[in-house]
């Protein structure tokens, strides 16, 4: 039988986009997104397109085209689980942030609520998919729910892992390099996967659907995400080696990622990553390694977190250090405060951590990101109770033009690499601002020769002359 009702539990980064790709694909069937957040199911729901939840290019046409058709997004989450024949789960699944486990684990609580929703409404059989990334092995944990709370109906779980990127989610979603779905050997299991391939077959290359067992699904994506964070942490490793030896990290990652074994892609350096994956699932996985009692292997990769974290305090420290070692009562403007271009995202930003080392030396931080709101910069910082939100405020100004945060300002770090930046009138900038006057490079995007000719002061990471 082929599945004609949909439930997505969760309209958040991966739910929204997720969702309205495979209504757009999928005319046949009917998909519905819910959330327990009214005001972000009254925003999908919003006329105007540019006012989504989630900005990604491309994202408002396909919403243009599929809702209202066979894509809705409702608060009555209920209704929509008893209607589907497949309900996927798509909340966050957050560090835990108390008791056991504490600043590691993920907190699987929006889980388990799911799972207990599921398991009281259901009145006919239904396939369960994870589409949250989880812990290894939790997929055991909500059959158990489901089967001990449930009206004695039937659920198959799938792990069927997103590996979208923010900025390019609707590209990653038309052209994925691959689709994981793991579930039983059972003959009841095999069914359930055959009806996720069946949807995904619409569009994506049946060669591209990859189909294993669920703990290998569920391991594979804190696996790849420790993959890539890794990367990033290695290359910006070398950076710190450039700086102190004359090599240009750009010239190092180009020459390296020309061997087909290592590869050019994700060898930018950077101020450090952020996102909401990638700390959240290294830290995962460090947990779950150590609670099988591998302290080598929970180490290992933990190195990959304490790397980014010096890369993000070292940039800051290095802007207090080359301004004459005191910023206290300059102003230094930021361009850019998204965790990378393209997204309104904000979650782990490294800017948040740079502004924050920034305030504390008392200095005035101007902030402007072409996507990021006001509210979403201040609630950032609040998050971090290091000072008041009345001191937050006093200290940091965001501003709607990027010309404005940078006047008067004694030096410019960028911090999101916007393409918009490249193209500035940087002699008009440099005009405004005081001096001498600095930029800190923290994404490599600029151009050393044209700035350094019009008179500031560049430094960039992973460059060290
Ligand atoms: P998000 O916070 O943007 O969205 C989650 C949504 O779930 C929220 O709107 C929340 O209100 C809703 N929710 C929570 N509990 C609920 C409940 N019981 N009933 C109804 N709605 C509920 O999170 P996200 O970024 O979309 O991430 C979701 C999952 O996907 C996480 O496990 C994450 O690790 C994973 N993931 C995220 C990305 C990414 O780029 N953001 C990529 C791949 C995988
Ligand atoms: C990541 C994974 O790429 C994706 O597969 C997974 O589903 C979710 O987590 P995302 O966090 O959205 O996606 O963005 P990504 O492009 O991976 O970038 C993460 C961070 O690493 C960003 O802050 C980015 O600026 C940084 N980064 C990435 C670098 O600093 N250098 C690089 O070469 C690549």
């Amino acid at each position: 039988m082929s599945i004609k009702n949909i439930c997505c539990i969760g309209a958040g980064y991966v739910g929204g986009p997720t969702m309205a790709v495979i209504a757009q694909k999928c005319p046949h069937i009917n998909v519905t997104v819910v959330d327990i957040n009214k005001e972000r199911i009254a925003a999908w729901n919003n006329d105007d397109l540019s006012s989504l939840p989630v900005f990604e290019p491309g994202l408002d046409l396909i919403i243009k085209e599929a809702r209202g058709r066979n894509l809705f997004f409702s608060s009555n989450v209920e209704e929509s689980i008893d209607k589907a024949d497949m309900i996927f789960i798509s909340v966050n699944t957050p560090t835990k942030t108390y008791g056991k486990g504490k600043g590691m684990a993920a907190d699987l609580k929006y889980i388990e609520l799911c799972a207990r929703q599921i398991a009281s409404v259901s009145k006919n059989n239904k396939i369960v998919v994870e589409k949250s990334t989880l812990p290894v092995r939790t997929a055991s944990a909500i059959k158990n729910i489901l089967d001990n709370t449930g009206n004695g109906v039937q659920f198959q779980i799938l792990s069927n892992p997103e590996f979208l990127a923010e900025g390019t989610a609707v590209n990653d979603l038309l052209m994925p390099d691959r689709v994981l779905i793991g579930g039983d050997n059972t003959k009841e299991g095999q069914k359930a996967v055959n009806q996720l391939v069946e949807i995904y077959s619409n569009w994506v290359p049946k060669n591209k659907i990859l189909t294993t067992n669920v703990w290998s699904s569920e391991l594979s994506k804190l696996t790849a995400n420790a993959f890539l964070a890794q990367r990033v942490s290695s290359i910006n490793a070398m950076s710190e080696i450039c700086e102190k030896t004359g090599a240009d990290i750009n010239e190092v990652a180009q020459a390296i990622g020309m061997d087909s074994r290592i590869g050019p892609k994700f060898l930018k350096a950077s101020v450090g990553f952020g996102g909401s994956c990638f700390q959240k699932d290294i830290l995962n996985l460090v947990y779950i390694a150590k609670s099988y009692g591998l302290d080598e292997v929970a180490d290992y990769w933990e190195q990959v977190i304490i790397m980014n974290e010096h890369q993000k305090q070292r940039f800051s420290d290095n802007i207090v250090q080359t301004l004459f070692n005191t910023v206290s009562g300059k102003k230094i403007a930021f361009l850019g405060w998204a965790f990378k271009k393209d997204t309104n995202d904000t979650r782990e930003s490294a800017a948040i951590k740079v502004a924050d080392n920034l305030l504390s030396e008392r200095a005035l931080v101007s902030v402007y990101d072409p996507k990021v709101k006001k509210e979403r910069i201040y609630a950032d910082l609040e998050n971090l109770k290091t000072r008041s939100d009345e001191e937050n405020k006093t200290l940091l100004k965001v501003h709607t033009n990027a010309y404005e945060a940078c006047k008067d300002s004694h030096a410019i770090a960028v911090l999101t690499e916007w393409d918009e930046f490249v193209n500035y009138d940087w002699a008009k900038i440099h005009k405004a601002m005081q001096k001498p006057a600095f930029i800190f490079d923290g994404r490599g995007i600029l151009n050393k020769d044209l700035l350094e000719n019009i008179g500031f002061s560049y430094y960039k990471i992973g460059s060290g002359y």
